[in-house]
């Protein structure tokens, strides 16, 4: 039986992936009403993959005869009044996943919950992965966005973004 607080905040974490999903979603629906469908196809991707995260969770908790309670998802409430916005919008919320994360792993640590620590190792990593590439998509803009030659090109290169499953099964 895993310790009360580290089962709440495993629970908690399913929802919070699904929101990064509606979130990334919200992102995707912006570029794609601007006719930026590679940016559209990168987040859609991404949010397949916070589904993915969330649906790991939830098969954790059910690993561990723990019963799942899905809570309501938040509207995504981000405004975007240019197209780097949701850029930073999605690298902020990245750095705000790994802080839960990292407080689910201090949770799981302080009753030596090993079993959990385990699990979340790979969190971890994918965390520190999910920062990257939301900083490189930042900088990308940054360098290429106000040039529509260049914001073309870019745009092809991210609709060349396909779907893989995550490398954790358990
Ligand atoms: Fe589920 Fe983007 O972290």
């Amino acid at each position: 039986m895993l310790d009360k607080k580290v089962i709440e905040l495993l629970n908690d974490q399913i929802n919070k992936e699904f929101y990064s999903a509606y979130l990334y979603l919200d992102i995707a629906n912006y570029y794609t009403k601007n006719d930026l469908d590679g940016f559209a196809n990168w987040y859609t991707i991404q949010a397949q993959e916070e589904r993915d995260h969330a649906l790991l969770f939830l098969k954790y908790l059910q690993i561990n005869s723990i019963p799942v309670e899905l809570k309501a998802i938040d509207k995504p409430d981000k405004t975007f009044s240019n197209h780097l916005d949701p850029l930073l919008a999605g690298a902020e919320h990245e750095r705000y996943v790994t802080s839960l994360i990292h407080n689910i792993y201090d949770a799981a640590y302080s009753v030596k919950d090993f079993r959990t620590m385990q699990f979340l190792d790979w969190f971890v990593k994918e965390q520190m992965e999910e920062e990257e590439n939301a900083d490189k998509m930042v900088n990308k803009y940054k360098l290429f966005g106000d040039d529509p030659k260049s914001l073309y090109l870019l745009d092809q290169e991210l609709a060349a973004r396909v779907y893989t499953a995550p490398s954790l099964v358990l």
